[in-house]
């Protein structure tokens, strides 16, 4: 604690992100204490140190008994006291540490802070007042955005909202202290939001507006328990007094963070940053400077790549074989800019501002001054090595050369060039501009700051960037081949598209196998498969007949124009059943147990392969692959982690038994599966070992 003439300064000091760990609470509890009791004090003030203001609970330290004192109960203390208050916040202020704020009386805010109740996506809701306070501060349906969606807001909007009292330009604590003693000089009444009601009390006559909000999250948050929570807490924040609505928050809070589905977020967090961490890289590696891009190729991928780069402010070269091509490219990135400005997600000069970073351009000299340049050209390797010769001739040294490659041998196209240190995958995710995830293929020959630059870039554009090393589909293709050969083998068995898809998206998939190949278009596997002289039984019938899925308005379901909701078509189901006679599979009823882990257990066992080839570093790097860029649902972990909930001997077990039943060698378990099942291991300790090597 510092003091500046009567004003108290407490300095909350635990890097990196002044997590709210035991020694912190009591710290701050002591330092309350000590400062309300003081009589030459006349006000304080709260700080943190470093680059941020609290940023929540420790997280570390849930699941365990917590040491007190709880944070509730330093907050009550807070609370309690009759000087002015005054938190100073910066960087980002989140959960807890927002809660602590609402505690004080004043909150002031440096420009640039972000602040918000994240909680919603640990799978927890606010514990420590968040969900009884800020309702009472900025309303019932901003506090629902906020805690709903677990964004922060901008400084500027928490001062339009009334969360933030002045937002202080220069020195933070010096501007803290300068507003201190001008509430002291002019006897400012003190603000205590938990007395607040003028913004709660409308609601309480509408409990309709709370029933709406719950049914359309209910709709959304499919099988998330925490946002129904959410609604319910802010709910009693309405119709309880505010000692009870507490209780009832913490009653809820409690609940969840003891379940099973804030387990798995938590996990997911953890892995997310884990997978930020190489580990065979030299300490002290400095990722090279990116200051200016290249895309190459303006289609589905090049345009979305394009517009990641411009939204994060680094301006992009777009580089296509024509103007009629690049034109195609520019007007679709312009709607998409369009979309989002209709839709209120960005204001028209953002939208006009990222845009103009982009540029276009038809000759490959245009990637020279780039220090990035991604190729995002058609899926074929003689493409793949032109454009990379090419760019090995122009592009500037120690330009980063990157592939967006969905299957091909990353080290194949490195050898092209005379510098295959500077070349690997950035493998992105479908629509590119707004999926999270971002694969990055670690060629053999590729340089470690090379990889770095890639990870940082990653970063920079807002992805989660996972490495991963050089196989036929990377980790995330790779393990949905084996759940797309089974589902279609569930077809032949007795199962229709309805009946996979049903319980694929009742396990948590936001849709099911077949919905999403008329999605993606059946054509492109087939047009593969052509390629590689391989055969679906199924799907590439359908694809000779021109159903290519919703492009077409036929695939697997019908659509009617216009429309994306799979309607089933008897036309599908007596092929299916055709082709199961001509292959001589009895058809049978399968039940949504079997589906479901026909369905995700040879992913998993593809997954321990990709371990043990160490094309992955660790199985939570899979789980975040999988989260991020297929949909997996979060609250139950990623699929080694689902793996290890369930028990590998039972995973080995059912994979053998349906190896039998359907007569499929794939399915067979695979060595490490076998070996960790025999030793009672689980993947997460396998991964622990080998990132500890
Ligand atoms: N508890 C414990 N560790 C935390 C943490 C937290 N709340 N927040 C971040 N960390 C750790 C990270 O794991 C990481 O550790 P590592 O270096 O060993 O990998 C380190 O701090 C730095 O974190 P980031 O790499 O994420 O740093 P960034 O600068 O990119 O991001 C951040 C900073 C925006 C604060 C981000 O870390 C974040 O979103 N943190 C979580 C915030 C959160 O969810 N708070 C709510 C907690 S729940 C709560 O408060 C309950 C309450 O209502 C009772
Ligand atoms: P696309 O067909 O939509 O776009 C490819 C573009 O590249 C076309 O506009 C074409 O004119 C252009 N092009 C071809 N040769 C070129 C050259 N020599 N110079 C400049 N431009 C050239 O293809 P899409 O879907 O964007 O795929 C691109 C790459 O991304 C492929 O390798 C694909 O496997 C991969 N990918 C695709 C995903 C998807 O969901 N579509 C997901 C992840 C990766």
């Amino acid at each position: 604690m510092q003091h500046d003439g009567a004003v108290a300064v407490i300095v909350v000091d635990n890097p990196p992100v002044n997590a709210l760990k035991h020694e912190v609470r009591a710290g701050m509890l002591e330092n309350f204490t000590k400062a309300a009791e003081d009589k030459s004090v006349e006000a304080i003030v709260l700080t943190g140190a470093g680059r941020t203001f609290m940023a929540g609970a420790d997280i570390t330290e849930f699941g365990k008994p917590m040491k007190p004192p709880g944070l509730s109960e330093v907050i009550a203390a807070i609370e309690k006291i009759q000087k002015p208050t005054i938190a100073a916040v910066h960087g980002t202020p989140l959960g807890g540490g927002l809660e602590v704020t609402l505690a004080c009386h004043f909150r002031v805010a440096a420009p640039g802070t972000r602040l918000g109740l994240p909680e919603i996506k640990l799978g927890i809701i606010p514990g420590a007042g968040g969900t009884q306070l800020l309702p009472r501060l900025v309303g019932v349906e901003k506090s629902l955005a906020m805690i709903l969606s677990g964004d922060p807001i901008p400084a500027k909007d928490a001062l339009a909202v009334g969360l933030v009292d002045e937002i202080i330009e220069g020195d933070l604590v010096k501007g803290a202290v300068a507003f201190a003693k001008k509430v002291i000089a002019e006897k400012r009444p003190l603000k205590h939001v938990r007395d607040l009601d003028e913004k709660i009390a409308p609601f309480r006559s509408h409990p309709d507006k709370f029933n709406e909000a719950a049914a359309n999250v209910a709709k959304k948050s499919r099988g998330l328990e925490a946002p129904l929570a959410a609604i319910e807490a802010v709910r009693a924040a309405v119709t309880m007094p505010v000692d009870d609505g507490l209780k009832r928050e913490r009653e809820l809070f409690v609940k969840l963070v003891g379940g099973e589905q804030s387990k798995a977020q938590r996990y997911i967090f953890f892995a997310e940053r884990e997978a930020a961490k190489i580990p065979d890289m030299p300490a002290g590696l400095r990722p090279r400077e990116v200051t200016r891009a290249a895309v190459i190729g303006a289609g589905t991928m090049g345009g979305g790549i394009s517009m990641s780069f411009a939204n994060a402010g680094i301006p992009v070269t777009v580089i296509e074989t024509n103007e009629e091509a690049l034109k195609r490219g520019f007007d679709t990135i312009q709607k998409n800019y369009q979309i989002s400005v209709q839709r209120g997600a960005l204001k028209q000069e953002e939208a006009d501002k990222r845009f103009s970073l982009l540029k276009g351009a038809t000759s490959m000299e245009a990637a020279k001054d780039a220090d990035i340049v991604i190729e995002a050209v058609f899926e074929e390797m003689e493409i793949k090595k032109q454009v990379f010769g090419a760019l090995d001739k122009l592009a500037k040294p120690r330009a980063v050369l990157a592939t967006n490659t969905s299957y091909l041998n990353v080290d194949q196209i490195a050898q092209i060039t005379k510098r295959p240190k500077e070349v690997l995958g950035t493998h992105f995710f479908s629509p590119a501009n707004v999926m999270k995830l971002l694969e990055i293929v670690r060629g053999k020959e590729t340089a470690p700051d090379v990889l770095a630059t890639a990870m940082a870039v990653g970063r920079k554009i807002g992805k989660v960037p996972v490495v991963v090393g050089v196989c036929h589909g990377f980790v995330g293709n790779r393990m949905l081949s084996p759940r797309q050969n089974q589902a279609e083998r569930l077809l032949l068995e007795g199962a229709l598209p309805r009946d996979v898809d049903a319980a694929a998206v009742e396990f948590g998939f936001p849709m099911g196998p077949f919905a999403m190949s008329d999605l993606a278009g059946i054509d492109v596997g087939w047009r593969i498969r052509k390629a590689l002289g391989t055969r679906n039984e199924i799907a590439d019938q359908l694809a000779d007949m021109g159903r290519y899925g919703q492009k077409t308005g036929r695939g697997f379901y019908i659509y009617e124009k216009g429309s994306r909701s799979p309607i089933n078509d008897p036309e599908v189901e007596e092929i299916i059943g055709a082709a199961s006679k001509r292959l001589g599979i009895p058809r049978r009823q399968i039940d949504k147990k079997e589906i479901v882990e026909r369905l995700i257990f040879p992913m998993i066992n593809e997954g321990a392969k990709i371990l043990d080839e160490g094309i992955a570093y660790r199985a939570s790097d899979i789980d975040v692959i999988w989260v991020y860029g297929y949909g997996w649902p979060i609250w139950r972990g990623g699929p080694m982690y689902y793996a290890d909930h369930v028990g590998l001997a039972y995973v080995r077990d059912q994979l053998a038994h349906y190896a039998k039943v359907s007569g499929n060698k794939s399915l067979d378990p695979s060595p490490l599966l076998t070996r960790l099942a025999a030793e009672n291991g689980s993947f997460a300790s396998f991964g622990a070992k080998k990132s500890a090597a």
